[in-house]
């Protein structure tokens, strides 16, 4: 299935645009709704938007918050995911501690990959061996990686885990991420990408251009469920 391309004049009405897609996802859903949230610098606006307009309108105590990837470093380290969505979001918002499940960073990355699957695991239903998150939000690099899956290693695409620990290719910075098939097993995956420096990489990948499939992002293309692209004008094709 082709993906749905929403473009929008800024990076606030592709925010907002997002940000009132997911309230009315989580209010369609019966039971919990497992949202896992990209990292970065994007998701701010997103979580700002979400913590100012959504904090009484989104019935949080539904909704469990996993990580798409997280650095591996401590909570409270300035490069933490978890630490920039507590800031962001999580402090504005009445969501029940237990609902917020958080990659160890703090811990050994090899063991955090494997624990993080099976808290996955024990929370989610699953289907064709894969749990089956509601929806998998990413972001994705000016390199074209998705989560942590990088170009470098593209074969975390068709990793048999749901989770595993990943490079990142500069800084060797290492990352706990979940991989292609998980990703790919969600009921709804969307990406929220903003920016000129993403243009190129967008275009190439939406286009299906000679060479796009180099890139991570390309890969994202779930079996059954929908597949959203969010984007300003300075990042659309
Ligand atoms: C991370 C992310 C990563 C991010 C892209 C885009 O932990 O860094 O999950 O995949 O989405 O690198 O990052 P920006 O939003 O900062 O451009």
């Amino acid at each position: 299935m082709n993906p749905v391309v929403h473009i929008y004049p800024s990076k606030t009405e592709a925010a907002s645009a997002f940000a009132q897609t997911l309230s009315e996802q989580i209010a369609a859903k019966e039971g919990h709704f497992h949202l896992a949230l990209s990292g970065g610098s994007t998701p701010k606006l997103l979580f700002t938007l979400l913590a100012e307009n959504y904090r009484n309108e989104i019935p949080w105590g539904k909704v469990h918050l996993w990580w798409g990837d997280e650095r591996c470093v401590p909570p409270e380290h300035e490069e933490s995911n978890y630490r920039m969505t507590k800031e962001f979001l999580l402090f504005s918002i009445n969501i029940p501690q237990g609902n917020i499940h958080r990659v160890r960073g703090e811990d050994r990355p090899d063991r955090e990959a494997i624990r993080y699957e099976e808290e996955i695991k024990v929370h989610l239903e699953s289907k064709d061996g894969w749990p089956v998150f509601d929806m998998i939000m990413l972001g994705m690099g000016g390199d074209g990686h998705t989560a942590s899956i990088f170009p470098d290693n593209l074969s975390l695409l068709d990793s048999p885990q749901t989770c595993a620990v990943a490079i990142h290719p500069d800084s060797g910075q290492k990352r706990v991420t979940l991989t292609g098939k998980v990703i790919n097993q969600a009921k709804e995956v969307a990406f929220l990408v903003t920016g000129a420096s993403k243009k190129e990489k967008v275009q190439a990948i939406l286009g299906k251009e000679e060479g796009s499939k180099a890139y991570p992002a390309a890969h994202i293309q779930p079996v059954e469920g929908n597949l959203s692209w969010y984007l300003d004008e300075a990042a659309a094709p």
